[in-house]
Order: structure tokens, then sequence, then C-alpha cells
């Protein structure tokens, strides 16, 4: 059943009054909340089969707009087939009918020329915005900027995982909607508590605190900077920040936009190794290519508007994409030659053509020029004789 952490508080008399009384109004709330939810949820609006999305039918949305629960079974690959990205500023083809391919677990270095979409096919990966794209995989994205946040640091970072939030809230309002649900909900109300029961196991609900003070220790932050506002902290410790929410909330497919621009070299080498045992799927935009080569196990190429899968590290990449490179000018020089060579051989028989043209011309034209004065000479003659 649920894996929610319980407080036991051990504060004075009073404390634990105001404690009970929290709790209650707490109670109280998820009570008209649950009593809301028999009010608007039963079967309101709800289509497909309720016994595959049980937490849709009972309107549960967990995690971020857009994302899907579904059984912890279901395989996490990518397939998309023939996907178009537009500039988000204009309409700008940033990618034309490629297919976007990722299996789950592998490590994929995203490359390609400033401004020519990484960021934008990470953005609209991470909101859901590509058509087909599996609504059940949760992913999160470490932006280059990060936007200002008062909270404290170590607050932050358990904040982070909304699911967490949402869970709790959520496993809560289903128990107490049970007690009253009608009947032929309560298999329904089973199902949804179990999905959520499996959610909490996927993110490891029951370790929050630990965790999170162990990425932060591991990205270089003492027991004191953990107490910190974030705002306070520079930009390098504020992207730290953004990794160990990242860290923290372990999604399947994590996103990462130039992650080292910030961090000195300790932190990216425990960064590489942080990465080199998550298993699950990493996306990285980087121009470390130490970094890089450390932890890709795939290249995709977003160039000329395509996307183009290598297997191995950047430097395989490299090796590859310029044997490539080189193949295509081979066969480009050889194209040019042969049209040279054709181009010639036209020239010269169209000289030869044009001489022999003009050679016949010229031949008929002193043919015609005999023949005429020939027939002036025979209308002379006759002239004379008449
Ligand atoms: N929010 C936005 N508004 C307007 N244009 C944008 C926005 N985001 C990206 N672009 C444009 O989309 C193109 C791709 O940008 P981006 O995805 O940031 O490229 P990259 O990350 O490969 O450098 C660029 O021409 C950029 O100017
Ligand atoms: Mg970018």
């Amino acid at each position: 059943m649920g894996r929610r952490k319980k407080n036991k508080g051990k504060g004075s008399k009073k404390q634990r009054a105001a404690e009970a009384a929290a709790k209650e109004a707490e109670a109280n709330k998820l009570e008209e909340e649950a009593a809301k939810a028999t009010a608007t949820n039963t079967n309101n609006g709800f289509q497909g089969d309720p016994e595959d999305d049980p937490l849709g039918y009972f309107n549960i949305q967990i995690g971020p707009p857009g994302y899907i629960a579904a059984p912890p079974t279901t395989p996490k690959h990518v397939l998309v087939e023939g996907f178009k990205m537009m500039n988000p500023g204009g309409g700008e083809v940033l990618i034309d009918g490629c297919d976007l391919k990722l299996t789950h677990g592998s490590k994929y270095g995203l490359a390609g020329k400033n401004g020519s979409g990484k960021t934008t096919l990470l953005r609209n990966m991470k909101d859901y915005a590509i058509e087909d794209f599996p609504k059940h995989i949760r992913m999160l994205h470490v932006a280059q900027e990060q936007p200002r946040d008062e909270s404290k640091v170590l607050d932050a970072v358990l904040n982070a995982d909304e699911m967490r939030v949402q869970l709790e809230k959520e496993y809560e309002r289903m128990e107490i909607y049970m007690e009253d649900c009608p009947d032929e909900e309560v298999q329904l109300c089973q199902l949804a508590i179990e999905r959520l029961d499996e959610l909490q196991g996927e993110i490891n609900f029951d370790q929050g605190e630990k965790m999170a003070v162990k990425i932060l220790t591991g990205l270089g932050f003492t027991p004191e900077m953990m107490q910190q506002t974030v705002c306070s902290l520079s930009g390098g410790w504020r992207m730290r920040v953004a990794l160990a929410k990242a860290l923290f909330v372990e999604p399947d497919y994590l996103l990462l936009d130039e992650p080292t621009n910030h961090l000195d070299f300790p932190t990216v080498l425990w960064l590489q190794q942080y990465l080199n045992r998550y298993e699950k799927t990493v996306i990285i935009v980087s121009h470390d290519r130490a970094f890089l080569n450390g932890v890709t196990t795939h290249i995709i190429h977003l160039h000329d508007q395509t996307l183009t899968y290598y297997k191995g590290n950047y430097d395989t990449f490299e090796v590859v994409r310029e044997q490539e490179l080189s193949r295509q000018q081979g066969e480009y020089d050889k194209c040019q030659l042969k049209i040279r060579t054709l181009e010639e051989f036209i020239k010269k028989y169209r000289d030869v053509a044009n001489k022999k043209i003009k050679a016949t011309s010229t031949e008929k034209g002193m043919e015609q020029r005999d023949s005429g004065q020939a027939r002036a000479r025979q209308v002379v003659q006759k002239k004379k004789r008449i």
C-alpha cells in the first residue's frame, strides 16, 4: 500500500496540538476535495477503458501537463515517424520529415550548429509537443538559463519532484473517496490506488531527503549552502541546483542543455560518473567534447533539417562523419569529372560537327553558285540564239 512518509513529531504539547489542528484542517480539505470529486468525476466526460486508465477515469493528473501514467512495464522507447519541427519564432522549418528514434537507456549527444534547433527539440519533447511522442515517458529539461528561485536549496530540490507532491495528495484523496464510493467503482478505486502505488515505487518515494542531500553533496554543496536561498547563489551554483533537481527527480529521459558550462573540472567528472551509472535515457547538448566522449553512447546530428544517428561517442561520430564527407566529396569529384569529360566530348564533337556542317554548306554553296552560273550561261546562250 502507501509509501507515504509518516511524520512522527516529538515537539512540545503546544506544537503537537498545532500539528493536530493542521492535520485536521488538511483532512477536512481532502474530504471536501473527495466530495467534490464524487460529484464531478464519476464517468464525467471520460472516454476510454477505465481499467486501462483508472487515473484518467478519476480525473487524476500526475506529472506535468501532457504526461499520462502507464504501468511501469510499458516500454519507454521512442519512434516518431516523419515529424516536422518549426522555429518557435516564425515559419522556418528546423526539422523536415525525420524519424525520432530513441532507445531507452541510451546516452545521446545531440550535435548541430548554433541555431539548428537542438534546444527547441528538447523543449518540444519535454512539453509533449511532438505528435505521437509517448505520453508515459517522464522528462526533465535542464535549460541553459535558470529562472529565479527564492526557496532554500534543499527545499528546491525536494519540491522539484512535482509528482511526489501530487502522488501523496491524490493517494489520500482516493483512499477517502473509496470509503463512500458506489459499489461499482470500488474495483476501479483499487486499480487507481495500485497505479499510484506503482508510481510512488518508481520515483523512490521513501528515499526523499537522504537522496537529495547525497546528490547535493556530490555536486559540492556544504550543509550550510543547502539552507541558502537559490537566488543568492552565483550562476554556476544555480546550475548545480538545477542539475541536483534533475538527478533527484530521475526522469525517464533526462534532457541536459549545456550542463557543464558553469562547472569546475571535479564537478564535471562527478556528473560524468553519475550519468554513466544512470540507467535511464539521457540526451545532452554540450560543447564540452571530453564530457560528451565520457558519457554518450550515440550521437544524433541535427543538420540540414535532418536527424542522423551515429553509434559511439563524439570522437567516433567525427571520424565517421569525416569518412562520410570525404566519400561524398569523392563521389562529387567523380561526378564533376564525368560532367567535365562529357562537356569536353560534346564541345569537341560539336566543333567537328560544326566544321563539317560549315564545309558541307560551303560545298553546297559552291555547287549552287556553279549551277547558278551554268544556268545563267545557258540563258545568255539561249538569248543569243534568239
Ligand atoms: N522562443 C523563441 N522565439 C523565437 N525564436 C526562437 C525561440 N527559440 C528558438 N528560436 C529560434 O529557433 C531557431 C533554433 O533555435 P535553438 O533551438 O535555440 O537552436 P540551438 O539550440 O541549436 O542553438 C533559431 O533560429 C532561434 O532563433
Ligand atoms: Mg541551444
